[in-house]
């Protein structure tokens, strides 16, 4: 009788060991490193205070890390003599940035608990940190994600979207990764913060006809016609408040304003998605919660745990 009370007890402590391994948890570094979610807030909000618009490049780090093969702190290595990796990939080159800040906030949580904390995480933490900040919503972060030991350039431009993505496109590429649409949507209205360049919405304010025309106009003014000149003039996402984290975007895309030829197909005539852009529009609680939701589907995207990758020391590099 004891034997097959303490068999069964050992069972079921192995089946909860592999479930506490392959699931990510708020509360995984509670023991190991107490002081890790204030030094990257303080982190974070030095980065912000130098420049607003970290917040918004640091937010999109964690967007280009869970596409491509789930969040494993992939797009932080730097590119090694056996493979070559996603910093310069189309989505990324030129456009991806934060990677000093990454550098420095790994740094100070090394100092407070040397070795245990991914880069994976790090990223996780950080993209909630930036958009807390910028005066978003605020969620708890699970954690527990391991670092890559590969990263592959083609692996990114697969695997990230581009601006050019019809809805059908866009759709599919979340659905692939199990997010639905209303997450693509909520997702999306990350774009009320940070900047484009002209090559990435150039097509659209001179060609496209589902745009405000004023709007077209002034975009125009900071973004030539001739591909090759000013390809890397900024423009704001979202045009009233790109440092804030509101639901401007929503409203803007309401108005054909979207910068994107993606940001515009949200927002169709007769869209499937309209609805969605609709009610984050007319109401920012909705838009925050499901802003939430989303964040954590994505930060779920195949997590390496247990004993698989590794923990990195420096973030540009595997061990
Ligand atoms: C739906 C598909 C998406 C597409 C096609 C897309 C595309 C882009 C493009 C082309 C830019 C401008 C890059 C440049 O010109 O240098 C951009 C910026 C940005 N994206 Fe997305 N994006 C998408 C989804 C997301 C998601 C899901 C997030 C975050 C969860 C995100 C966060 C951002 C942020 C914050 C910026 C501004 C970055 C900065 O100022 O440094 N995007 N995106
Ligand atoms: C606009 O469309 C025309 C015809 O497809 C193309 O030749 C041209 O390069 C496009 N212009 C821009 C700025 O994308």
């Amino acid at each position: 009788m004891a034997f097959f009370k303490n068999a069964i007890c050992l069972a079921i402590l192995v089946l909860l060991m592999g479930n506490s391994s392959a699931q990510l948890s708020t509360n995984f570094y509670s023991k190991s490193c107490p002081k890790l979610f204030s030094t990257v807030k303080s982190a974070v909000n030095s980065a912000i205070s130098k420049e607003a618009r970290m917040g918004a490049s640091l937010l999109r780090l964690f967007f280009h890390d869970c596409f491509v093969n789930g969040c494993d702190g992939s797009v932080l290595l730097d590119d090694t003599s056996s493979f070559t990796g996603e910093k310069t990939a189309i989505p990324n080159r030129n456009s991806a940035r934060g990677f000093d800040v990454v550098d420095n906030i790994k740094s100070a949580v090394e100092n407070a608990c040397p070795g245990v904390v991914s880069c994976a995480d790090i990223l996780a933490i950080t993209a909630r940190d930036s958009v807390v900040t910028l005066g978003g919503p605020n969620w708890n972060v699970k954690l527990g994600r391991r670092d890559a030991r590969t990263a592959s350039r083609s692996a990114a431009n697969n695997g990230i979207p581009p601006p050019t993505s019809n809805l059908n496109a866009l759709t599919s590429r979340f659905g692939a990764l199990g997010l639905s649409t209303k997450d693509l949507v909520a997702l999306s209205g990350s774009h009320t913060i940070g900047q484009a360049r002209c090559t990435s919405f150039r097509a659209r304010i001179y060609n496209e006809t589902n745009l405000d025309a004023s709007f077209a106009r002034t975009r125009q003014g900071n973004c030539p016609r001739a591909s090759g000149s000013g390809d890397n003039n900024l423009a704001p996402l979202d045009l009233q408040t790109p440092t804030n984290f509101d639901n401007n975007y929503f409203k803007n895309v309401v108005n054909q304003r979207g910068l994107l030829h993606s940001d515009q197909q949200l927002f169709l005539s007769g869209g499937s998605t309209n609805s969605f852009v609709s009610t984050y529009a007319n109401n920012p609680q909705t838009f925050n919660s499901d802003f939430v939701s989303a964040m954590i589907k994505m930060g779920d995207i195949s997590p390496l745990t247990g004993s698989k990758g590794e923990i990195r020391k420096n973030c540009r590099r595997i061990n």
